[in-house]
C-alpha cells in the first residue's frame, strides 16, 4: 500500500539532471564532520577512572548518522551510471536511512521508494513524505527483515525500473564509515581511542569505523551494542541472535557484544538530555549504556561512541 504518490520527478517519468554540482554543494559538503563530545558531567556522577567521548551524528542535515552511509552507496551509484536517468532508488529501512536516501533524493533529483515497517515512528515517515519519497508499508511483526524481503521482491520483479541498494548488503556503507567516521574519531580523539562502542542495525558504522581505527590502532576494543531480545524499543538496532545477519556486519573486527534493555537506555537518554543538554535517540541511550560499562571495566581507558540520531517529540511512540 502507498502512503503517497510517487514523487514528481520530471514529466517523462525520467530522473532529472543532478540540479546541483555534486562536489561543491554546502548541504552534501555538511555530512559528516560532526564533534567529538566529552561527557564530562556524566562521569562526574560515575566518578570515572576513564574518558568517554560521543560522535554526534545527530548533527547531520538529515538528522541521523545514515547521512554517511546513504551518500556513499548514492555517490558511487551516480558514478557508476546504476543510479542513472530512468532509475527510482528502492531499498529497505527501519526510518532513519530512509529519512536520509529521501533527503538526497529531493536534493541530487532522482525518485526514491522505500520499503518501511508500518511501525515506523511517525516524525520519520513525515520527513521521507515531505521529502516527496513513495513509501511502501510493511508488517511490523517482520520487522526490517520483512522490509527487506518487500524492496527486494519488488527490485527482482522490476529490474529495470529500479536501482536497490540494499543497504544490509552494500559495501559502500561501511566503506562511508571507513572514508569518514574512522579519520574523524581517530583526528578528533588524537590518535589516544582505546574503545569503540557503537549499535549494530546494518553494521556499517561499527564495521567501518572499526576497520580504520584498527589499521590505526591494533589493540582497539571493539564492543557492539544490541537490544537484549528480539522485541524491543531500540529502533535502528537489531537483536541479531533472532534476525537475518547483515552482510555489512562484520563480527570478526568485534571483541564483544553488550546487550542492553530498553528501559535502561531510555533512563540514560533522559541522563543525555538533563545532564549534557543532548536529547537524542533511544539507540543513542543504549550505546552510552553500553560505553559507560566498557570504561568501568577498562580503567584508564578512552572510550568512543556514537549518538546516531536526535530524540523525538513525547507524544510519539518509541520504536517498537
Ligand atoms: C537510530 C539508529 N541507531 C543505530 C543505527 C545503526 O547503524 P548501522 O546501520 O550503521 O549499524 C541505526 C541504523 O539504522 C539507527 O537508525
Amino acid at each position: 500500500m502507498f502512503a503517497s504518490d510517487p514523487a514528481p520527478v520530471s514529466r517523462s517519468g525520467t530522473v532529472l539532471r543532478a540540479r546541483t554540482h555534486l562536489p561543491d554543494d554546502p548541504l552534501l559538503g555538511a555530512i559528516g564532520h560532526t564533534p567529538l563530545l566529552p561527557l564530562r558531567h556524566l562521569l562526574g556522577r560515575e566518578a570515572a577512572g576513564f574518558e568517554l567521548w560521543a560522535k554526534a551524528e545527530f548533527m547531520n542535515p538529515s538528522g541521523s548518522v545514515k547521512d554517511r552511509a546513504a551518500w556513499g552507496i548514492v555517490r558511487s551509484a551516480l558514478a557508476d551510471g546504476s543510479l542513472g536517468p530512468g532509475r527510482t532508488l528502492l531499498d529497505a529501512s527501519s526510518g532513519n536511512t530512509g529519512v536520509a536516501y529521501a533527503m538526497l533524493g529531493a536534493r541530487v533529483g532522482f525518485p526514491v521508494e522505500l520499503c518501511l515497517p508500518r511501525h515506523v515512528a511517525p516524525d520519520r515517515l513525515e520527513r521521507i513524505l515531505s521529502y516527496g519519497a513513495r513509501v511502501v508499508f510493511t508488517d511490523p511483526a517482520e520487522g526490517t527483515d520483512g522490509a527487506q524481503a518487500e524492496a527486494r521482491r519488488r527490485a527482482e520483479a522490476e529490474p529495470e525500473r529500479y536501482f536497490y541498494p540494499d543497504q544490509y548488503n552494500h559495501a559502500a556503507n561501511p566503506d562511508a564509515h571507513y572514508r569518514t567516521t574512522g579519520p574523524e574519531i581517530w583526528a578528533q580523539s588524537e590518535g589516544r581511542v582505546t574503545d569503540l562502542v557503537a549499535g549494530v542495525g546494518t553494521g556499517g558504522t561499527i564495521s567501518g569505523t572499526a576497520r580504520f581505527l584498527r589499521e590505526r590502532r591494533p589493540d582497539l576494543r571493539v564492543t557492539a551494542v544490541e537490544p537484549d531480545g528480539p522485541l524491543h524499543g531500540l529502533e535502528g538496532l537489531k537483536h541479531l541472535p533472532t534476525a537475518r545477519r547483515p552482510g555489512t556486519y562484520d563480527a570478526t573486527l568485534v571483541d564483544a557484544t553488550l546487550r542492553v534493555e530498553t528501559e535502561a537506555a531510555l533512563a540514560m537518554r533522559g541522563r543525555l538530555a538533563r545532564e549534557e543538554g543532548l536529547f537524542v535517540g533511544a539507540s543513542a541511550g543504549a550505546a552510552v549504556v553500553a560505553a559507560l560499562e566498557v570504561g568501568r571495566r577498562h580503567p584508564g581507558s578512552v572510550v568512543v561512541t556514537v549518538l546516531p540520531d536526535a530524540g523525538r517529540p513525547r507524544s510519539e511512540p518509541e520504536g517498537r
